[in-house]
């Protein structure tokens, strides 16, 4: 279907997906200028979060990108399975799990269980998303002037030439963002029904699970966990590593990990970690149990109707690999320099197709970072520092060294910690209402100890701001910041920190707490 002269609105966009989706053989959709037989100086193989941000740039600078992707909304998978999904879930856990806590308290209605369903919230996602699916194809096309064929597989003949929907784009560049997608552990039983991953759930759920056991212990397994079990479902997380101690994430705080961990118990997960999932039983075709070798080497079986996969992703190498003969690296990644740039020349990959965090941040910015390459600037892009968060039913935010890298780095006398509540012995800290902040006052005037935890480490000597962590609700935008200031050549120190303006209440109280100390010529801890 050629689109170059139609301008359709949001609705009319959301229409045609959803009929494509829905029908696999349905035709091409084409944004293309119609010239003859155009020599782009990119072809982005995947339009997703890494392919859009990176044509869209180029477009910017005065190149010509092209995108081809097999779905027919671009974007990827971020807003099709993968974090808008997550966000949705995390925010309905939050408010669940807000709901439980004041259950016929306050002006809380008696919390009706019954009303919680995962099948409820997929359906209500299902139903939602094609809104951000419409507006990306609105945007890149009538804001951004970025040419496009959706709908349609591309088949990398060479590092010059593609194919897609019946017709053969020539390139001075190629771009490979064709993402990741889920990969499972090697146990029998992953076949029968009721095993599901973050794609499936999305497509696939039919019922609403009332057991879950989730393999895997990093984010999906903790987000989509602290979801379930908010709704109602019972969840048993059966994790190899400690959570959170996953080699994915780094800089994590003991006493951060600690108060999150914790907290997921106490609402009523179970918890399994150094746990190995050894098969998935069934019963007519449909899960049962999971066997699970615990840290003691006993053996128990978790009865379940629901088996849910958080054991990470693989990326989609296989065709550049063969194609082009493209570096891949023992992890399955393919192998870039610092300006996203293949072992074959002209080749450029992005995303989750390389290596370091699988997250938007990267997939965009590694995007730009190939397109401004590709247009003769000499960029490097360097992800080996950046702030994390995930879900629970809190928001958990960090950046920079955790307690423990900071006094291996600086030394034990040289670490000053900042921290809410404070660590004092006899303090009785579970029933300070601290921190009292954005988004957990009605936790700090009736329940303290659900309102949070949050961290500041600082090198004493240079007087720098070296780490921040963060367990509550809204400062994630702070960390994005924070993270830009502290990893400035010249840092944050705490005077310039205490010397900031803040929003009172603010939910990280850095600032403040700062001010309270950056007179002391010698540091100390609070
Ligand atoms: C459950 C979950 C939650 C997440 N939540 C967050 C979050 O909250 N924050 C965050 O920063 N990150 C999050 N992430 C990570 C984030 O989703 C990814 O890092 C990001 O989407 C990767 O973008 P990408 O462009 O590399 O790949 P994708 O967005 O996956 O795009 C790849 C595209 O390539 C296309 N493609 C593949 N092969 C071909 C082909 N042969 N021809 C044409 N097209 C092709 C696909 O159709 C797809 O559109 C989450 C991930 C998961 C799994
Ligand atoms: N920003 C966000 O909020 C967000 C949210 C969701 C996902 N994401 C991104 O999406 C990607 C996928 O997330 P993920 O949590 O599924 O994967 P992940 O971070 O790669 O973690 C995979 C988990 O599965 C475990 N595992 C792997 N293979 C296993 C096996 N054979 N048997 C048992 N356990 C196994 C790992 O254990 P070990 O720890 O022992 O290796 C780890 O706990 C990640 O890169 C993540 O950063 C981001």
């Amino acid at each position: 279907m050629d689109l170059r002269n139609e301008h359709l609105n949001l609705g009319e966009w959301m229409e045609l997906i959803d009929s494509s989706l829905a029908d696999p053989g349905s035709e091409p959709l084409l944004n293309l200028e119609g010239d003859e037989d155009p020599v782009y100086d990119a072809v982005f193989v995947g339009g997703g979060a890494g392919g859009r941000f990176g044509a869209s740039y180029m477009k910017a600078m005065g190149g010509r990108p092209l995108i081809i992707d097999a779905w027919p909304f671009l974007g990827g998978s971020c807003p099709h399975q993968a974090c808008v999904p997550h966000h949705l879930f995390s925010e309905a856990a939050e408010e669940l799990d807000r709901m439980r806590w004041f259950s016929d308290e306050l002006f809380f209605p008696k919390f009706d269980a019954s009303r919680a369903s995962i099948l409820e919230l997929v359906k209500l996602f299902l139903a939602g998303r094609g809104s951000a699916h419409a507006f990306m194809n609105w945007q890149t096309k009538e804001q951004l002037d970025v040419e496009y064929v959706l709908n349609a597989r591309a088949t990398i003949v060479d590092k010059h030439t593609v194919t897609a929907a019946g017709k053969t784009f020539r390139t001075k560049n190629l771009v490979l963002g064709m993402g990741a997608r889920p990969v499972n552990p090697d146990i029998p039983g992953l076949d029968l029904r009721g095993v599901y991953d973050f794609v499936s759930l999305v497509e696939e759920l039919d019922y609403e699970p009332t057991r879950c056991v989730i393999i895997g212990g990093s984010k999906v397994a903790m987000e989509y966990g602290s979801f379930f079990q908010a709704t109602g479902c019972d969840t048993t997380i059966v994790s190899r590593s400690p959570l959170m101690r996953t080699k994915v994430l780094h800089h994590v705080d003991e006493d951060l990990r600690r108060y999150v961990v914790d907290g997921m118990r106490q609402r009523g997960m179970t918890i399994l970690e150094e746990a190995t999932p050894i098969s998935v039983n069934g019963v007519d075709g449909s899960v049962r149990s999971v066997t699970v070798r615990l840290v003691t080497g006993e053996e128990v079986e978790l009865e379940t109707d629901f088996v849910f996969l958080g054991t990470g992703e693989r990326p989609t190498v296989e065709q550049a690999q063969k194609t082009l003969g493209i570096e891949v690296g023992p992890t399955g990644r393919v192998v870039v320099n610092k300006r996203m740039q293949t072992s074959v020349p002209g080749v450029y990959a992005i995303g989750d197709m390389i290596s370091g965090p699988m997250e938007m941040f990267k997939a965009r910015k590694s995007g730009v970072c190939a397109a401004r390459n590709i247009m003769g600037e000499d960029l490097e892009f360097d992800f080996t520092e950046f702030p994390d968060f995930l879900h629970t039913t809190y928001e958990v935010t960090w950046v920079g060294l955790s307690e423990a890298e900071a006094r291996e780095t600086y030394g034990d006398d040289n670490v000053i910690i900042i921290q809410m509540p404070p660590y004092v012995e006899g303090l009785d800290t579970p029933n300070l209402p601290l921190p009292c902040a954005e988004g957990t006052m009605l936790y700090a005037f009736s329940k303290p100890e659900l309102s949070g935890f949050q961290k500041l480490v600082i090198d004493g000597e240079s007087r720098k701001v070296v780490g921040a962590h963060h367990v509550g609700y809204g400062a994630k935008d702070a960390f994005q910041y924070l993270d830009f200031l502290i990893h400035r050549p010249e840092g944050l120190t705490i005077d310039t920190l205490g010397w900031m303006n803040e929003l009172f209440l603010n939910p990280e109280h850095f600032v403040q707490l700062s001010r309270l100390r950056a007179g002391n010529a010698k540091l100390r801890h609070m």
